[in-house]
């Protein structure tokens, strides 16, 4: 598995911890920035470009970190074929997963402790997708998403 990650100054912080954990489970990574926690960057480009990297297959998933979390998932979810949850808690974590396939995870440094959010990564790359009858609902999002798009 490799997974894409991206953030904007807000985010940054929580990306580099994600890295290191990522790191010791010996999980890939892809960096796509941004590079530093002082520089006010803005989130959609870093939210866009790891979103690209999921479409395109460069990586498998993509986590993003701004400082709510939501500017940078509202960016990610504009490009199609994207779901990226804004999630705060583990249990939405593997539901989001579970439930919805979300292909991104949001998460926002100004909101959760390290020790939450590196719960949260775990539980969302563990889950797997159900399918079945939520294949069925995240069909229908794919729809919605084709008929809007034109
Ligand atoms: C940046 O100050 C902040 O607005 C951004 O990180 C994020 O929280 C937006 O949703």
């Amino acid at each position: 598995m490799k997974i894409g990650l991206g953030c904007d100054h807000g985010g940054y912080n929580l990306k580099e911890e994600i890295k290191k954990h990522l790191e010791v489970r010996g999980i890939e990574f892809i960096d796509y920035g941004t590079r530093n926690g002082i520089d006010s960057v803005d989130y959609p480009i870093y939210g866009e470009k790891v979103a690209n990297a999921v479409i395109s297959k460069e990586v498998d998933y993509g986590i993003v970190c701004c400082g709510t979390g939501i500017g940078i998932s509202l960016a990610a979810n504009k490009v199609s074929g994207i779901r990226c949850a804004v999630v705060s808690d583990t249990f939405s974590a593997k539901m989001s997963k579970a439930h919805n396939n979300a292909n991104m995870l949001s998460l926002g440094e100004r909101v959760l402790g390290r020790g939450l959010a590196l719960e949260i990564v775990d539980a969302w790359i563990n889950t797997e997708f159900e399918g079945d009858r939520h294949s069925r609902r995240v069909d229908m999002i794919k729809e919605i998403e084709a008929r809007h798009s034109k």
